[in-house]
């Protein structure tokens, strides 16, 4: 599919083609950027990028599900507001380059099947992808969680949205059958089986995430508060990982109402990650659920970005019998809800959750039934 498109467009067969996938987070929610634990799983979702180096400098583009093109020599690496999808490669090509990685010029068509603005990481795949695009192409090899970290920054400093290193991570380094556990301090991972025989079947609300950036960037801040304000309490933290549920009882009194709901999130979610890894290793599922029914409600009623929307997807869910564990996935703000669904009651969930969410508020879901798949690599 993706060779055709760029045999189409470029009359000529690429030397390259790279998929990245999608992700879903299962539990560690706005833990990423306070130095916590996210354990993630990438999905049977991809952006796919065909291309082939030019001899010269210039690197055209074409992005399948805009319809549309662009143009950049990588002399000059600028924003481009009227092309804004481009901006995610463009920041990769500049942070390589920057990074004394000499690039050639390309030719280049991308696309694929992650929802876009609903909270899967399309944008993150696209930095992963053009990320392993131009090392196959110039015949680079960064150690992956190099990789990682440049598409971050394509994201953090060229975009310009200061999210976490979660999804890149995951789109990088996801594994079939697998979530992967993160420490997002000193980035040791490993892999945890899902055995079961479950999927992962991810509920998207339709409702574009309005508020995801700028609400997005207050929470950032107000953990900062939170561990400033304890700072001064006379808790030495660097981080609100840092911090332990008993330390804000008893020094929760020094934080201000709203920082102290922040933080409460925070920690318990952390505490989650680490319980939910260890029962996920012991293949109790149904614990596993519980956590991530957990999650949403401290997502919802102390992190405060949950939205109408995702509490209606996700009371739905968690009536359904097949259903293990239902939550909130991403920022929030809309966006979609993860769902452990015992695999063979995934179809019947995906219907019910159709017309309970059209019953309740009038609205088109869409159900995507996902396995957790590999990440981001090249064929050539
Ligand atoms: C977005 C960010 C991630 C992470 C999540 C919330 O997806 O890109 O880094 O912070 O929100 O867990």
């Amino acid at each position: 599919m993706i060779e055709t498109a760029f045999e189409k467009t470029f009359g000529a067969a690429p030397e390259v083609v790279v998929r990245a996938p999608g992700r879903v987070n299962l539990i560690g929610e706005h833990t990423d950027y306070n130095d916590g634990f996210v354990l993630p799983a990438a999905i049977d979702r991809y952006i796919w990028f065909a291309g082939r180096a030019r001899r010269d400098r210039t690197v055209r583009v074409r992005a399948l599900d805009f319809n549309d093109a662009a143009e950049f020599s990588l002399d000059a690496i600028e924003k481009d507001a009227a092309h804004s999808w481009s901006n995610y490669l463009r920041g990769v090509a500049k942070f390589l380059e920057a990074n004394g990685h000499r690039l050639s010029g390309a030719d280049l068509v991308f696309g694929g099947d992650v929802p876009r603005e609903a909270g899967l990481s399309s944008s993150a795949a696209v930095e992963v992808g053009a990320t392993i695009f131009w090392q196959r192409l110039v015949k680079l090899r960064l150690e992956p969680v190099e990789a990682v970290k440049l598409a971050r920054r394509s994201e953090n400093e060229f975009v310009g949205v200061p999210s976490g290193i979660m999804d890149q991570f995951i789109s990088a380094l996801g594994r079939r059958d697998h979530a992967l556990f993160l420490d997002c301090r000193d980035l040791k991972y490993r892999h945890v089986p899902l055995r079961g025989e479950v999927k992962l079947v991810v509920c998207n609300s339709g409702v574009k995430r309005a508020l995801a950036h700028s609400e997005y960037e207050v929470r950032v801040k107000q953990c900062r508060q939170a561990v400033e304000e304890l700072r001064a309490a006379g808790l030495p933290v660097n981080s609100l990982r840092d911090v332990k549920l008993g330390d804000l009882i008893t020094k929760g009194k020094a934080l201000d109402k709203v920082a102290l709901k922040r933080a409460s999130h925070v920690v318990t979610e952390n505490d989650r990650v680490r319980e939910a890894v260890k029962v996920l290793e012991q293949n109790d599922l149904s614990y596993f659920g519980k956590l991530m029914n957990e999650s949403h409600k401290s997502l919802r009623y102390d992190y405060e970005v949950s939205s109408k929307e995702l509490d209606v997807l996700v009371e739905i869910a968690q009536k359904h019998p097949g259903v293990l564990g239902a939550r909130m996935t991403g920022a929030g703000f809309g966006g979609c809800t993860v769902n452990l669904v015992e695999r063979d009651a995934a179809e019947a969930f995906a219907e019910a959750v159709r017309n309970g969410y059209q019953e309740a508020l009038g609205l088109r879901a869409e159900v995507y039934v996902c396995e957790a798949s590999d990440g981001a690599m090249a064929r050539v």
